[in-house]
C-alpha cells in the first residue's frame, strides 16, 4: 500500500507564500539531497514562477556524490535555477549560497537595493539549520518590526541581504507512490503515517539495485545472488537474524529490524546513499501520479 499522507493548512502556507513573494529577489530550496525530487514540493515551482530559484541540495554528507553530480546537473540546465549542494551546518558551504544568491540576482545589492531571499523547504530537510549556519553571530531576528510576523521572520545575513522564513509550513506533497516511501524513510513524514516494515522493505529494494555492496558490509551479508529471487521480507529477516532481533523459537522480529535498517540509513551508518536519480523520478512521475 502507498503511503498517505495529507497535509494540513497547505492553503495558509500558499497563499502567504504569495503576498511574499512578491517583494523577493530569489527563492531558495532546500532539498534533501538523498531524496531531491520527493523532498520538493510541486506547488513552489508554481507559486514562484519567473523568480530566479536556488534549489540546494542539503545534507549532501550523508547523500551519494556521483548522484548529486546528476542532480546538480539536472537542475542547472533548468531555465533561472542554480543548484549547490551543502552540509548545512558547515559556515564555509553556507556562504556559497549567498555567493550564489548574487549570481542569480545580480541587479540586487547594496543598502538601496538589498538582497531578499525567501527560504522553502519541507521539515526536518535542515532549514533551522541552514538559518542559524547563516546567521552566525552578526545576525538579529527582526520578528516584531512592523509587517513582519512571528511567522514570516526576517535575518539579516548582512547589511544588504535578507533572508525570510517561509510563512508557514510547506508540507510534503505525495505525487508518486516512491516519494511517500523516501520521504518516510528520511524522517520528513510522521511517524503514524506509514508502517516500518513496509519503508524498510521498499527501502531494501532501492539499497539492493543500486547499494548492495553497502549492505553487505553492514550486515554481513552473503553475496547479491543468495538474494536472487527472494523478496525484501527474506533480505529483511537475514538482517534481524544477523543483527539478533529474535522473537521466541528463533523467529525474527522484523519490526525491531526495520526500525534499525531505517535508523542507520537516516544517520548514515550504511553509507553514502541517494534513493532516487532525476531519471528514475522523471520516469515515476511519466509512469502516472497518484490521483
Ligand atoms: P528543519 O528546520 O528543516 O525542520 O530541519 P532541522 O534544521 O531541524 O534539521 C533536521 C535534522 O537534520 C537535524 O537532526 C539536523 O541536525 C539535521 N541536518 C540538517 N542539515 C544537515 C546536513 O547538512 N547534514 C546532516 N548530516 N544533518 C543535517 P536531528 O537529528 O533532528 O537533530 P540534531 O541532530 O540537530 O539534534
Amino acid at each position: 500500500m502507498a503511503i498517505q499522507w495529507f497535509p494540513g493548512h497547505m492553503h495558509v502556507t500558499k497563499k502567504a507564500v504569495i503576498d511574499r513573494v512578491k517583494e523577493i529577489d530569489v527563492v531558495i530550496e532546500l532539498l534533501d539531497a538523498r531524496l531531491p525530487g520527493s523532498s520538493a514540493n510541486p506547488m513552489l515551482a508554481e507559486l514562484t514562477l519567473g523568480k530566479p530559484a536556488l534549489k540546494v541540495l542539503n545534507k549532501q554528507d550523508l547523500a551519494d556524490p556521483a548522484r548529486t553530480a546528476l542532480w546538480m546537473a539536472h537542475y542547472n540546465a533548468l531555465p533561472g535555477t542554480q543548484a549547490i549542494a551543502l552540509d548545512a551546518s558547515e559556515p564555509a558551504p553556507a556562504q556559497r549560497l549567498v555567493q550564489a544568491c548574487h549570481g542569480l540576482a545580480p541587479n540586487r545589492g547594496g543598502m538601496a537595493k538589498p538582497m531578499r531571499v525567501l527560504v522553502c523547504g519541507i521539515p526536518n530537510v535542515g532549514k533551522s539549520t541552514l538559518i542559524n549556519t547563516l546567521k552566525g553571530k552578526r545576525a538579529a531576528k527582526t520578528g516584531d518590526e512592523a509587517g513582519i510576523t512571528r511567522l514570516e521572520q526576517r535575518i539579516t545575513i548582512a547589511d544588504d541581504f535578507y533572508l525570510y522564513d517561509t510563512p508557514g509550513m510547506l508540507w510534503p506533497r505525495i505525487i508518486v507512490p516512491q516519494s511517500g516511501y523516501h520521504l518516510a524513510a528520511s524522517g520528513a513524514v510522521g511517524r503514524n503515517a506509514y508502517e516500518e516494515e513496509e519503508v524498510a522493505q521498499e527501502l531494501l529494494a532501492v539499497l539492493r539495485r543500486s547499494y548492495f555492496g553497502l549492505l553487505q558490509a553492514r550486515y554481513r551479508l552473503g553475496a547479491a545472488e543468495v538474494f536472487e529471487g527472494q523478496d525484501e521480507e527474506a533480505l529483511l529477516t537475514e538482517i534481524g537474524r544477523k543483527r539478533g532481533t529474535l522473537l521466541g523459537g528463533g523467529r525474527v522480529n522484523l519490526q525491531k529490524a526495520a526500525e534499525i535498517v531505517i535508523y542507520e540509513f537516516r544517520a548514515g551508518t550504511l553509507g553514502r546513499i541517494t534513493l532516487e536519480t532525476p531519471e528514475e523520478f522523471a520516469q515515476w512521475l511519466a509512469a502516472g501520479q497518484l490521483a
